[in-house]
Protein backbone atom coordinates (compact mmCIF):
# COMPACT_ATOMS: atom_id res chain seq x y z
CA UNK A 1 0.00 0.00 0.00
CA UNK A 2 0.94 3.42 -0.93
CA UNK A 3 2.23 6.12 2.15
CA UNK A 4 2.82 9.42 2.05
CA UNK A 5 0.29 11.06 -0.36
CA UNK A 6 -1.53 13.52 2.12
CA UNK A 7 2.30 14.42 3.22
CA UNK A 8 3.37 15.15 -0.50
CA UNK A 9 0.01 16.79 -1.19
CA UNK A 10 0.77 19.27 1.13
CA UNK A 11 3.92 20.09 0.52
CA UNK A 12 3.99 20.42 -3.18
CA UNK A 13 3.46 24.09 -3.66
CA UNK A 14 6.70 24.34 -1.31
CA UNK A 15 8.74 21.89 -2.75
CA UNK A 16 7.74 23.57 -6.61
CA UNK A 17 8.84 26.35 -5.41
CA UNK A 18 12.79 25.02 -3.81
CA UNK A 19 15.93 25.59 -5.60
CA UNK A 20 17.60 22.55 -6.48
CA UNK A 21 19.68 21.50 -3.60
CA UNK A 22 22.91 20.93 -5.82
CA UNK A 23 22.59 22.31 -8.91
CA UNK A 24 25.95 21.05 -10.49
CA UNK A 25 25.00 17.35 -9.63
CA UNK A 26 22.17 17.69 -11.06
CA UNK A 27 23.24 18.80 -14.37
CA UNK A 28 25.78 15.84 -14.31
CA UNK A 29 23.29 13.29 -13.60
CA UNK A 30 21.13 14.69 -16.15
CA UNK A 31 23.90 14.54 -18.85
CA UNK A 32 24.86 11.03 -17.94
CA UNK A 33 21.38 9.81 -18.37
CA UNK A 34 21.23 11.47 -21.96
CA UNK A 35 24.04 9.08 -22.32
CA UNK A 36 21.26 6.43 -21.96
CA UNK A 37 18.37 8.02 -23.89
CA UNK A 38 17.44 7.05 -27.55
CA UNK A 39 14.95 8.92 -29.60
CA UNK A 40 13.09 5.96 -29.85
CA UNK A 41 12.48 4.90 -26.60
CA UNK A 42 9.61 4.70 -24.46
CA UNK A 43 10.24 6.13 -20.43
CA UNK A 44 8.35 5.75 -17.48
CA UNK A 45 9.17 7.88 -14.43
CA UNK A 46 7.94 7.28 -10.81
CA UNK A 47 7.99 10.15 -8.11
CA UNK A 48 8.49 12.42 -10.91
CA UNK A 49 7.07 15.70 -8.35
CA UNK A 50 6.46 18.65 -9.97
CA UNK A 51 8.27 17.15 -13.29
CA UNK A 52 10.56 19.36 -14.37
CA UNK A 53 13.31 16.26 -15.11
CA UNK A 54 10.91 14.65 -17.91
CA UNK A 55 10.42 18.13 -19.47
CA UNK A 56 14.04 18.43 -19.68
CA UNK A 57 14.54 14.53 -21.15
CA UNK A 58 11.51 14.78 -23.27
CA UNK A 59 13.45 16.15 -26.40
CA UNK A 60 15.66 13.19 -26.68
CA UNK A 61 12.90 9.73 -26.19
CA UNK A 62 10.02 9.03 -28.49
CA UNK A 63 7.62 9.30 -24.99
CA UNK A 64 7.70 9.75 -21.36
CA UNK A 65 4.73 8.79 -19.55
CA UNK A 66 5.76 10.63 -15.42
CA UNK A 67 3.32 9.51 -12.79
CA UNK A 68 3.46 10.74 -9.02
CA UNK A 69 1.43 9.79 -5.74
CA UNK A 70 0.60 13.07 -4.90
CA UNK A 71 -2.47 15.26 -7.15
CA UNK A 72 -1.00 18.49 -6.32
CA UNK A 73 2.38 17.62 -7.55
CA UNK A 74 0.71 16.72 -10.71
CA UNK A 75 -1.20 19.26 -11.46
CA UNK A 76 1.97 21.82 -11.16
CA UNK A 77 3.37 19.30 -13.58
CA UNK A 78 0.67 20.20 -15.98
CA UNK A 79 1.13 23.45 -15.62
CA UNK A 80 4.41 23.38 -16.67
CA UNK A 81 3.96 20.97 -19.67
CA UNK A 82 1.14 23.74 -20.92
CA UNK A 83 3.43 26.55 -20.39
CA UNK A 84 6.29 24.77 -22.45
CA UNK A 85 6.01 23.28 -25.97
CA UNK A 86 6.70 19.45 -25.02
CA UNK A 87 4.42 17.09 -26.41
CA UNK A 88 5.04 13.51 -26.05
CA UNK A 89 5.30 14.30 -22.06
CA UNK A 90 2.19 12.93 -19.87
CA UNK A 91 1.78 13.48 -16.47
CA UNK A 92 -0.99 10.88 -14.24
CA UNK A 93 -1.53 10.73 -10.09
CA UNK A 94 -0.95 7.00 -9.58
CA UNK A 95 1.80 5.37 -6.97
CA UNK A 96 3.72 3.38 -8.10
CA UNK A 97 2.46 0.64 -5.92
CA UNK A 98 -0.80 0.93 -8.00
CA UNK A 99 0.67 1.12 -11.58
CA UNK A 100 -0.44 -1.21 -13.76
CA UNK A 101 2.08 -1.36 -16.88
CA UNK A 102 2.58 -4.07 -19.43
CA UNK A 103 5.59 -6.36 -18.49
CA UNK A 104 8.38 -5.73 -20.82
CA UNK A 105 6.68 -2.40 -22.51
CA UNK A 106 9.77 0.04 -21.18
CA UNK A 107 12.80 1.50 -22.41
CA UNK A 108 14.20 3.35 -19.24
CA UNK A 109 12.20 3.45 -16.24
CA UNK A 110 13.90 7.22 -14.30
CA UNK A 111 13.52 7.24 -9.94
CA UNK A 112 14.57 10.08 -8.89
CA UNK A 113 14.96 10.88 -4.68
CA UNK A 114 12.28 8.65 -4.32
CA UNK A 115 13.16 5.03 -3.50
CA UNK A 116 14.38 5.79 -0.20
CA UNK A 117 11.04 7.36 0.90
CA UNK A 118 8.76 3.74 -0.53
CA UNK A 119 8.12 1.48 2.53
CA UNK A 120 8.99 -1.71 0.09
CA UNK A 121 11.68 -0.85 -2.34
CA UNK A 122 12.53 -4.00 -3.24
CA UNK A 123 8.48 -4.40 -4.09
CA UNK A 124 9.58 -1.65 -6.45
CA UNK A 125 12.59 -2.42 -8.22
CA UNK A 126 10.89 -5.99 -8.89
CA UNK A 127 7.86 -3.89 -10.50
CA UNK A 128 10.48 -1.71 -12.51
CA UNK A 129 12.46 -4.88 -14.06
CA UNK A 130 9.47 -6.47 -14.83
CA UNK A 131 7.84 -3.29 -16.96
CA UNK A 132 11.75 -2.81 -18.56
CA UNK A 133 12.42 -4.57 -22.16
CA UNK A 134 15.64 -7.02 -22.08
CA UNK A 135 18.92 -4.93 -22.48
CA UNK A 136 16.31 -1.76 -20.63
CA UNK A 137 17.54 0.70 -17.99
CA UNK A 138 16.89 2.06 -14.74
CA UNK A 139 18.28 4.81 -13.50
CA UNK A 140 17.83 6.45 -9.98
CA UNK A 141 19.08 8.58 -7.57
CA UNK A 142 18.83 7.81 -3.73
CA UNK A 143 19.31 9.43 -0.61
CA UNK A 144 20.84 6.81 1.89
CA UNK A 145 21.15 7.82 5.38
CA UNK A 146 22.35 4.31 6.53
CA UNK A 147 25.89 5.75 6.28
CA UNK A 148 25.72 9.29 7.82
CA UNK A 149 22.10 9.54 10.05
CA UNK A 150 21.65 5.98 11.03
CA UNK A 151 19.67 7.56 14.44
CA UNK A 152 16.82 8.84 12.00
CA UNK A 153 15.78 5.19 12.24
CA UNK A 154 14.32 6.10 15.47
CA UNK A 155 13.21 9.63 14.95
CA UNK A 156 11.77 9.43 11.31
CA UNK A 157 8.67 6.83 12.56
CA UNK A 158 7.41 9.25 14.95
CA UNK A 159 7.59 12.34 12.49
CA UNK A 160 6.11 10.13 9.68
CA UNK A 161 2.97 9.04 12.53
CA UNK A 162 2.21 12.83 13.00
CA UNK A 163 2.51 13.34 9.79
CA UNK A 164 5.23 15.50 9.94
CA UNK A 165 7.49 13.76 7.39
CA UNK A 166 6.89 10.84 4.69
CA UNK A 167 8.14 7.85 5.00
CA UNK A 168 11.76 7.75 5.25
CA UNK A 169 13.79 4.21 4.80
CA UNK A 170 16.94 4.31 6.31
CA UNK A 171 19.72 2.15 4.22
CA UNK A 172 23.35 2.65 2.88
CA UNK A 173 24.39 2.64 -0.16
CA UNK A 174 25.68 -0.43 -0.63
CA UNK A 175 22.23 -2.23 0.46
CA UNK A 176 20.89 -0.24 -2.25
CA UNK A 177 23.25 -1.65 -4.84
CA UNK A 178 22.67 -5.02 -3.14
CA UNK A 179 18.66 -4.59 -3.86
CA UNK A 180 19.50 -3.71 -7.12
CA UNK A 181 22.08 -6.48 -7.87
CA UNK A 182 19.32 -9.06 -6.33
CA UNK A 183 16.52 -7.56 -8.45
CA UNK A 184 18.44 -8.56 -11.54
CA UNK A 185 19.90 -5.61 -12.82
CA UNK A 186 23.67 -4.87 -13.83
CA UNK A 187 24.86 -1.85 -12.49
CA UNK A 188 26.45 -0.18 -15.23
CA UNK A 189 26.97 3.61 -13.84
CA UNK A 190 27.28 4.43 -9.75
CA UNK A 191 27.80 8.02 -8.79
CA UNK A 192 27.41 9.68 -4.84
CA UNK A 193 29.35 12.80 -5.02
CA UNK A 194 29.91 13.32 -1.50
CA UNK A 195 28.52 10.47 1.62
CA UNK A 196 25.91 13.03 2.38
CA UNK A 197 24.14 13.08 -1.14
CA UNK A 198 22.17 10.50 -3.12
CA UNK A 199 23.70 8.41 -5.10
CA UNK A 200 22.92 8.01 -8.48
CA UNK A 201 22.73 4.43 -10.30
CA UNK A 202 21.91 3.59 -13.92
CA UNK A 203 21.29 -0.20 -13.90
CA UNK A 204 20.78 -2.69 -16.77
CA UNK A 205 18.22 -5.15 -16.66
CA UNK A 206 20.42 -7.92 -18.98
CA UNK A 207 19.54 -9.15 -22.57
CA UNK A 208 17.25 -12.47 -21.86
C1 LIG B 1 11.75 14.06 -2.97
S1 LIG B 1 10.46 14.17 -4.15
C2 LIG B 1 11.35 13.89 -5.66
C3 LIG B 1 10.65 14.45 -6.86
C4 LIG B 1 11.44 14.36 -8.15
N1 LIG B 1 11.67 13.00 -8.56
C5 LIG B 1 12.74 15.09 -7.99
O1 LIG B 1 13.80 14.45 -8.06
O2 LIG B 1 12.70 16.33 -7.77
C6 LIG B 1 9.63 12.63 -3.96
C7 LIG B 1 8.40 12.52 -4.83
O3 LIG B 1 7.95 11.18 -4.77
C8 LIG B 1 6.55 11.17 -4.68
N2 LIG B 1 6.16 9.90 -4.04
C9 LIG B 1 6.30 9.54 -2.74
N3 LIG B 1 5.85 8.30 -2.56
C10 LIG B 1 5.44 7.83 -3.78
C11 LIG B 1 4.88 6.62 -4.23
N4 LIG B 1 4.65 5.63 -3.40
N5 LIG B 1 4.59 6.49 -5.55
C12 LIG B 1 4.83 7.53 -6.41
N6 LIG B 1 5.33 8.73 -6.03
C13 LIG B 1 5.65 8.87 -4.72
C14 LIG B 1 6.22 12.42 -3.86
O4 LIG B 1 4.90 12.85 -4.06
C15 LIG B 1 7.25 13.39 -4.39
O5 LIG B 1 6.75 14.13 -5.48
Amino acid sequence: MAHGRKFWNRHAARYAKSPVADEGSYQQKLRVTREYLDADMEVLEFGCGTGSTALVHAPFVKHIHAFDISSRMIEIARAKLEASNVMNVDFDAVAIEDLHVPDRSLDAVLGLNILNLLVDRDAAIAKVWAMLKPGGVFVSSTVCLGETMKFFKLVGPVGEFFGLLPPIRIFTSQQLITSLSDGGFVIEHQWQPAKDKAIFVVARKPEA
